[in-house]
């Protein structure tokens, strides 16, 4: 059903080419507004098997994040954190799945591949406890996520970087997605799980209100204090660094096996093409780029930079939340 959105945005398909369907650049532009988020239509099918068919049990833990937030990098942290007695706290990490494995296979997602083709029972055969990712915003998730009591670690990032990775990881695949459009249509809330100032304020406030189960991290503050983060995910998860581990040296272990320079060395992820979408194959090198903050300067203007500033600052008002 096609909706107008806050923005004034009316279409319900937003820059698509309808002539270019169905070439992998024409699938890349349409989104559409469902339940006031911006998907693209087959996200928006698999959003539908996730709310119709997914349980969530008491002890999942969900990692969510908007899309280039830093999604594989929480993946892998929480990975290595949640594994650890399996995979070495004896500080030998010589065989660990994150030295041969993509971050991004290690932890499935919700809704992804789209689950009209990969059908929910693939997550009701994981045992329990279950780590999970998705990038589907709060009013959209099953309500019981949260009655249940689950742990849910969300991610953000400074929107203007975000932007930018975004563009860059999509510009790969479609170079009809400049960044003046990209641009333009992130202003106006439109990009895959947008808009991202009510992606972010959705977890942004159940966070404050249930800070138990929400933990809202960002990715500045992580890149800035990795070891603090580290510590605090896993006292958040439950399973804290004991004093033997710490002084073992396995909290900077982590960190290090995590980070980005590490894991883009990695044969698994700077090699090959995967298609973890469904329908959009990806170098797996594409998930690493810069990862730096604050990259934004190299591609906005410091006019765009204050547009969108501006747009976001007034979005968020009021709520506490700060980039
Ligand atoms: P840049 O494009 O700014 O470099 P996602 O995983 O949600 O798709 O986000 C991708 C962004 O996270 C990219 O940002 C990528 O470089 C960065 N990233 C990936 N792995 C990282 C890591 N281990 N540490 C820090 N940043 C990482």
């Amino acid at each position: 059903q096609s909706q107008s959105n806050h923005n004034g945005v009316a279409d319900q398909e937003v820059g698509a080419d309808q002539s270019l369907a169905p070439t992998p650049t024409a699938q890349q532009f349409p989104w559409v507004l469902y339940q006031s988020c911006w998907l693209r239509p087959s996200a928006v099918e698999s959003v539908k098997v996730v709310q119709s068919q997914f349980t969530p049990r008491h002890d999942d833990v969900f990692l969510v994040t908007y899309p280039k937030c830093g999604t594989t990098w929480l993946k892998a942290l929480a990975f290595a954190i949640t594994r650890r007695s399996r995979h070495g706290s004896d500080a030998d990490y010589s065989h660990h799945p994150l030295l041969t494995c993509h971050p991004q296979d290690l932890v499935p997602f919700l809704e992804m591949p789209y689950r009209q083709l990969h059908p929910i029972s693939d997550l009701e055969a994981l045992p329990s406890p279950r780590l999970l990712c998705t990038h589907i915003p709060l009013p959209l998730l099953p309500p019981s996520v949260f009655t249940l009591g689950c742990r849910v670690v969300y991610l953000c990032r400074e929107p203007k970087d975000v932007l930018v990775s975004l563009w860059c990881f999509i510009n790969k695949v479609n170079k009809n997605y400049t960044m003046d459009k990209a641009f333009d249509l992130f202003c106006e809330g439109v990009s895959s799980y947008g808009p991202i100032w009510d992606h972010n304020l959705g977890f942004w406030k159940k966070s404050v209100s249930d800070p138990d189960n929400v933990l809202f991290l960002k990715y500045d503050e992580m890149t800035a204090q990795p070891v603090e983060h580290v510590k605090m995910l896993a006292e958040f998860l439950g399973i804290p660094f004991t004093d033997e581990e710490v002084s073992q040296g396995i909290v900077e272990e982590t960190v290090n096996l995590c980070s980005f320079e590490k894991l883009k060395s990695l044969p698994a992820n700077s090699s090959g093409v995967s298609d973890r979408i469904g329908g959009v194959p990806m170098e797996n090198s594409s998930y690493f780029r810069t990862g730096k903050v604050g990259d934004w300067k190299n591609h906005m203007t410091e006019e765009m930079a204050k547009k969108l500033d501006d747009i976001v600052e007034e979005k968020i008002k009021g709520s506490g939340l700060k980039f």
